[in-house]
């Protein structure tokens, strides 16, 4: 394995001021030129971003938001940030399409727009994408994962997209797919992608669970170009461990 990997560690609504300083030992790994193929990015709460790119600023750490508007333009959108506000503080992603906001306010059309905001305003995308329990069981998942990236790029031809596959069900659960099925899964998606869409050499990553165990197996997919963390992210020894054994 001698590409770059990236590890994106989304905290969702979890950690607080003082949580930014657990990230000192992660920013000192991040120099270890031993894991100089580690790209590791933290996606905190947004009130957490301007820290979070201070205590960062001299390391190849990036920063990412969780999500953002869909209007290119300020407006009356209370509790809203857009992806201007957040490219102006300095932040280079954002994650778009989390299966917990497709839940609430997003669907495939509101995704498309957010993931047009965001790369007008040069910010780096992580879409999400995956399939829920029902629609597995339900041998929809061809199907679903199609029209979520068919439909969330519509009319976009941009390579600053990561694709995220989450499977809904893995999520949180402590579940995660055989490697063969995940396998299959980002050969789907990598064939959907070529045949959909203008992207070239698309980067997909894996979310859904990753933990210190799992990792030793997830990472001999080769296909996969790194992890998107939730719960294991938050623990810094947690997170070390799983950047250690996946390039080592
Ligand atoms: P967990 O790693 O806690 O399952 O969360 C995954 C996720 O939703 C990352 O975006």
């Amino acid at each position: 394995m001698t590409n770059n990997m990236f590890f994106i560690a989304n905290w969702k609504m979890f950690g607080d001021i003082r949580s930014v300083n657990s990230t000192k030992k992660v920013i000192k790994l991040s120099k270890n030129k031993k894991y100089k193929r580690a790209q590791i990015i933290y996606c905190p709460p947004y009130t957490l971003l301007e820290k979070f790119l201070k205590i960062t600023k001299k390391s190849k750490i990036k920063i990412g938001a969780q999500n953002c508007h869909y209007s290119q333009r300020p407006g009356p959108f209370t509790g809203s940030i857009s992806a201007n506000l957040i490219k102006s503080i300095g932040a280079n992603y954002v994650i778009i399409g989390h299966s917990e906001n497709r839940i609430s306010e997003d669907n495939n059309h509101t995704i498309n727009l957010k993931i047009k905001s965001a790369l007008k305003e040069k910010l780096k995308v992580i879409f999400c994408i995956g399939e829920t329990l029902n629609e597995k069981r339900r041998n929809k998942t061809n199907l679903v994962l199609k029209n979520q990236i068919t439909r969330g790029l519509k009319n976009i031809k941009n390579n600053n997209i990561i694709f995220a596959y989450e499977p809904v069900w893995s999520i949180g659960t402590g579940v995660i797919p055989t490697n063969n099925s995940l396998k299959k899964q980002i050969l789907n998606i990598k064939k959907i992608i070529n045949k959909f869409c203008k992207i070239k050499n698309p980067k997909i990553i894996y979310g859904g669970s990753v933990n210190t165990k799992n990792i030793t197996e997830l990472k001999k997919i080769s296909l996969i170009n790194g992890f998107l963390i939730g719960g294991a992210s938050q623990n810094t020894k947690n997170f070390i461990d799983i950047i250690k054994k996946t390039i080592n």
